[in-house]
């Protein structure tokens, strides 16, 4: 841990400015004597910067720090003291959804081909055939009981013990975050929120007149625990919102090591971390990496999840998984929409028991990747130099910085005018950051016009800076 702790320090030093680009970091020798670490600890730190993005090496000469652009992805902004969010974008977003002369590159949502829409539609038309009065009437608060069953045993498949008795199906994984927060604080509390971030979190956050607390997520998709326990132990967090599995929009996940520490971290300074693992079975290799609660009992996490991108968005059905506060959060949903929609909980159910889900995952799986990996190809043709892309995994999303000077807001204003949905990338942030990044959907199959479309968008970069 020890070269973490001078990697936070040189990075601190990097993002306030106290290094500027370009400049020579001291000598690993300086380093080892000024820090009393060793020699090895000062070059550990140094390839962790390294890594992040930061800082590069000259060979025989030492590390600098990298100028502006030259990274894969900008310098990430240094925290800040919580605060009420303040980006006005946030609540007014262009959802230009309903707009079907639009081409959705802003939204992340997989394209109606790449999931069962006929099997669903088959399934709601059986359910509401053979169990027309269940279907019309009101589902349990809690949720369709096979329902749960069903969620439940995926848990066990993956090894993780749940009990069909703590899942609440809601109205999506928006709703399921929402609870949570309401469950747990009251307006004015701090909850911390990795950065960049998913809007709809930053906007519940806003809604709920919480103050936010932003830990930036690492150029490789990791954290820097030092400083998320320099935050916990400086103020009282009540909740961390955090997206561990191929995160909007950057689609990376912690490590295993990551999310243990994390988890240990936040249950040594009493903040309930509330999980969104609405991308966790979206492994572009196949590989579903464990949702936090692998390692904890559902004492200290609640894990928010739907079935939105993998089987249906429309139909609204997600989940969360209660753990410690399944009664509380129970009379929160009952007040407030009384029970999910039942029609949706069984066509879902129905599907689950006709279908292998799996099969139909490795197959999306497949198809986003694929889906990625051409549009990172069409990016680098053409788009202008200076343009960088981070190394997604999973999910849907791809993460782009435009060439140093460019204005986002201004690129997806002028997108949107050729045609083009793009989501620009101060809305991942509650404080307007990012405002060289934008956020692209690998969720439609690629063809000649989404090749085309990102050749239209690559003259609007090249002409915007
Ligand atoms: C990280 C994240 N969480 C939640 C949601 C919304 O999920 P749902 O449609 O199930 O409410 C999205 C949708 O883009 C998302 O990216």
């Amino acid at each position: 841990m020890l070269y973490k702790n001078l990697a936070r320090l040189l990075r601190l030093q990097i993002q306030q400015g106290g290094l500027g680009p370009g400049e020579r970091l001291p000598s690993i020798r300086q380093l080892a004597a000024s820090h009393q670490v060793s020699a090895a600890t000062a070059v550990q730190a140094c390839l962790q910067l390294e890594r992040e993005g930061l800082a590069e090496a000259r060979p025989r000469i030492g590390y600098f720090v990298r100028v502006a652009g030259q990274g894969l992805i900008s310098t990430v902004p240094p925290p800040r003291a919580p605060a009420l969010i303040s980006n006005p974008a946030l609540l007014d977003l262009l959802l230009v959804d309903d707009n079907a002369t639009i081409l959705p590159l802003h939204a992340a949502r997989p394209a109606p081909s790449l999931l069962p829409d006929a099997t669903i539609a088959a399934a709601l038309s059986r359910s509401l055939r053979r169990h027309r009065e269940q279907s019309l009437g009101y589902a349990p608060p809690q949720g369709y009981a096979p329902l749960r069953r069903q969620i439940a045993q995926r848990y066990a498949s993956m090894g993780v013990t749940v009990d069909a008795d703590e899942i609440i199906v809601t109205a999506g994984a928006m709703e399921a975050i929402t609870m949570a927060l309401r469950v747990l604080t009251r307006p004015g509390d701090i909850v911390l929120v990795e950065t960049p971030t998913y809007q709809g979190i930053l906007q519940t956050v806003a809604t709920l007149g919480l103050q936010v607390l932003e830990l930036p997520r690492l150029r490789d998709g990791g954290l820097d625990l030092v400083l998320l326990e320099s935050l916990l132990a400086k103020q009282a967090v009540r909740a961390a919102v955090m997206v561990p599995n191929f995160s909007n929009p950057l689609g990376l996940s912690l490590d295993d090591d990551t999310k243990q520490a994390l988890l240990a971290c936040c249950a040594h300074h009493g903040t309930v971390l509330v999980e969104d693992d609405i991308y966790g079975d979206l492994a572009w290799d196949d590989s579903r990496p464990p949702p936090l609660r692998r390692w904890n009992d559902g004492g200290a996490v609640i894990t928010c999840t739907s079935f939105s991108k993998t089987l249906s968005p429309g139909l609204r059905v997600g989940w969360m998984l209660g753990g410690a506060w399944t009664g509380e959060l129970l009379r929160a949903k009952y007040f407030s929409t009384v029970g999910n929609a039942a029609l949706p909980q069984l066509a879902i159910s129905d599907y689950l028991a006709r279908h292998d889900l799996e099969r139909h995952l490795r197959k999306l799986r497949r198809a986003l990747a694929g889906n990625a990996s051409h549009m990172r190809a069409a990016i680098d043709r053409h788009w202008p130099a200076g343009t960088r892309m981070g190394e997604p995994r999973g999910g849907l999303s791809l993460w782009i910085q435009l060439p140093a000077g460019s204005d986002a807001a201004v690129f997806s204003r002028a997108a949107l005018a050729q045609g083009v949905g793009v989501m620009p990338g101060h809305v991942f942030s509650g404080n307007g950051d990012y405002r060289d990044h934008v956020r692209l959907s690998c969720g439609l199959p690629f063809d000649q016009s989404i090749d085309a479309a990102l050749r239209r968008l690559g003259v609007i970069a090249a002409s915007l800076f």
